[in-house]
């Protein structure tokens, strides 16, 4: 991302984000394959010897999922609705791993017959159910225990999810129903992983480094068991610095979190499964937006754009800042909240936000919005979704 000629540029090639706007009629998601493909490259040499499967509701626009299933990735879904969207950018059934609380009766039927690579199952009762399903189909499925080792990681909380009162994974006192379930359902369940995700946007490591040392100890009491136990999936949530794109800072967090991971892990001597999703498309893609109104009140100067929490709704939910830069630089500087035109004081993108002077017309691009971007976006308010290009 940088100015040429006063003009903003992104990607590889440095496209000129103004060329995509000639022909505006609504918020556009830009995408940089070339850097995802480099990112995958980059986390896979890190975590060298381990399997990625990406975490499609990260980002499940079609060509960026052709992009990492052609870099070698796989693919972690949470619905009927990625395996399917999967399915069609490529993927094949045994690249798939199938997490998420709320598997229904017809998901866990479509993913059997299917032939999903692995069920990551969260509760008792949804193992029970497919150790059911997979018997009256004649299958036999392959599931990981997702575990939950009641650790805390520094995020925000709505993206916590390792803790014993959040709703995910499986606590260690449960290991033996889940063990006496396995063994009722021996004909119709393989048990072949063991599964871990803590939560998103982890920047710092001790937590995650307390979870592996906790189900490395319950991985190697069920194998002696379960030999058939053979995979150890620890999740995704590796994060990305947002208030300015470091990249320098993230190969450091990057080397520590593998470094802890190998070090705990390696002498497993098992496959070792990731699922990342923030870390490969965040800083790939950019929200290009038009301000509509520059509108001035005796307490604020409001940035009014035709974009907001409809189309990017990490702001108004985890209070998450996304850098604006227009597209067009201007010396001059204002301090200013940007806000889009939902009807809601939820609906803002920064706050007292230093930035160069723009006018209604002009074009503003939204930072880092690879990831959970257009995927969380809403037709609230009838407002139309935003469109999506990849450069
Ligand atoms: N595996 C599982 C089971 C997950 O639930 C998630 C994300 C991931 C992997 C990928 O995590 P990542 O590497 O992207 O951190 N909408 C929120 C993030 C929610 C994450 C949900 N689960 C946000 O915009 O920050």
């Amino acid at each position: 991302m940088e100015y040429i000629n006063n003009e903003l540029h992104f990607g590889p090639d440095k496209k000129n984000l103004m060329s995509l706007c000639a022909n505006y009629i609504r918020p556009i998601y830009v995408y940089d394959l070339a850097f995802i493909t480099q990112r995958f490259k980059q986390l896979a040499t890190a975590l060298d010897g381990v399997r990625l499967y990406f975490a499609v509701k990260a980002n499940p626009n079609p060509q960026v999922l052709q992009c990492l299933k052609l870099a070698g990735a796989g693919a972690d879904v949470v619905s009927l609705g990625e395996i399917k969207r999967a399915l069609e950018s490529g993927f094949l059934p045994e690249d798939i791993v199938y997490s998420g609380v709320g598997k229904t009766r017809h998901e866990i039927t479509e993913a059997l017959k299917l032939g999903v690579l692995q069920i990551n199952v969260e509760s008792l009762p949804e193992l029970e159910r497919i150790g059911q399903i997979a018997q009256e189909l004649g299958k036999k499925a392959s599931v990981a225990l997702r575990l939950n080792p009641d650790v805390s990681i520094q995020t925000h909380p709505y993206i916590a999810t390792g803790l014993r009162d959040n709703k995910f994974g499986m606590e260690l006192g449960l290991l033996p129903e889940l063990s006496q379930c396995l063994k009722r359902y021996a004909g119709s369940l393989e048990l072949v992983g063991v599964s871990l995700h803590l939560g998103s946007q982890m920047l710092e490591f001790s937590g995650y480094q307390e979870a592996l040392t906790k189900l490395k100890a319950s991985f190697l009491n069920l194998k002696k068991d379960f030999p058939t136990l053979r995979r150890f999936d620890f999740g995704g949530g590796l994060g990305v610095v947002y208030e300015k794109s470091e990249l320098d800072l993230e190969a450091r967090l990057l080397n520590e979190y593998a470094g802890i991971t190998k070090g705990i892990l390696a002498d497993l001597n098992c496959e070792l499964q990731s699922e990342p999703g923030r870390w490969l498309v965040a800083h790939a893609g950019v929200l290009l937006c038009q301000v509509q109104y520059v509108k001035k009140t005796s307490a604020k100067t409001f940035v009014i754009v035709d974009s907001g929490m409809n189309h990017l709704i990490r702001p108004s939910l985890y209070e998450a800042e996304h850098r604006i830069l227009p597209l067009l630089k201007n010396p001059e500087s204002i301090t200013c909240d940007v806000v889009g035109p939902i009807c809601e004081s939820s609906d803002f993108f920064l706050k007292d936000y230093s930035m160069p002077v723009v006018k209604e017309g002009d074009f503003v691009a939204i930072l880092d919005a690879g990831a959970y971007g257009y995927s969380m976006a809403s037709t609230y308010n009838l407002q139309e979704l935003p469109l999506e290009i990849c450069i």
